[in-house]
């Protein structure tokens, strides 16, 4: 079902630039569109200015002209599947509904599936402002 997904994910991954933490993460959405957009990790010598790859994949979605995903997937050479950090997981929510389904992976070939608003219960969203 993932598929493609993973394998774009794992495709982008041997992009990534991870120098510093030698861990190399690619992600995968899917827009609504049907469309699959991939980002990775890219680190920078002044640590705090990486971005995850999750962040990356987003930025290509919406750079396309989309902003709803139906699904991610999320790829690291770790041990145990590599879950999005509390950053992403409300990048994610901006853009997808509750239900929408997260695989997290290792290139070992372990899967761990997951949804956006498992990630993240109790998400902040325009509903909290009274604008
Ligand atoms: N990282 C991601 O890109 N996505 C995740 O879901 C977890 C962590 C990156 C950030 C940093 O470049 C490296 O992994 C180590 O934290």
């Amino acid at each position: 079902m993932s598929d493609d997904l993973r394998q774009a994910a794992a495709a982008v991954r041997d992009n990534a630039y991870a120098p510093y933490s030698n861990f190399k993460v690619g992600a995968a959405l899917r827009g609504a569109s049907g469309a699959i957009y991939a980002g990775c990790n890219v680190e920078n010598v002044a640590y705090p200015e990486g971005t995850c790859a999750e962040a990356g994949a987003i930025a290509a979605m919406v750079a396309a002209g989309e902003s709803r995903l139906t699904e991610a997937y999320v790829i690291a050479g770790s041990p145990t599947p590599v879950t999005p950090c509390g950053g992403c997981r409300q990048k994610l929510a901006e853009f997808a509904d509750g239900g929408a389904r997260v695989t997290m992976a290792t290139t070992g070939g372990v899967e761990q599936v997951t949804t956006v608003g498992d990630l993240l219960p109790g998400v902040f969203n325009a509903g909290h402002m009274d604008l």
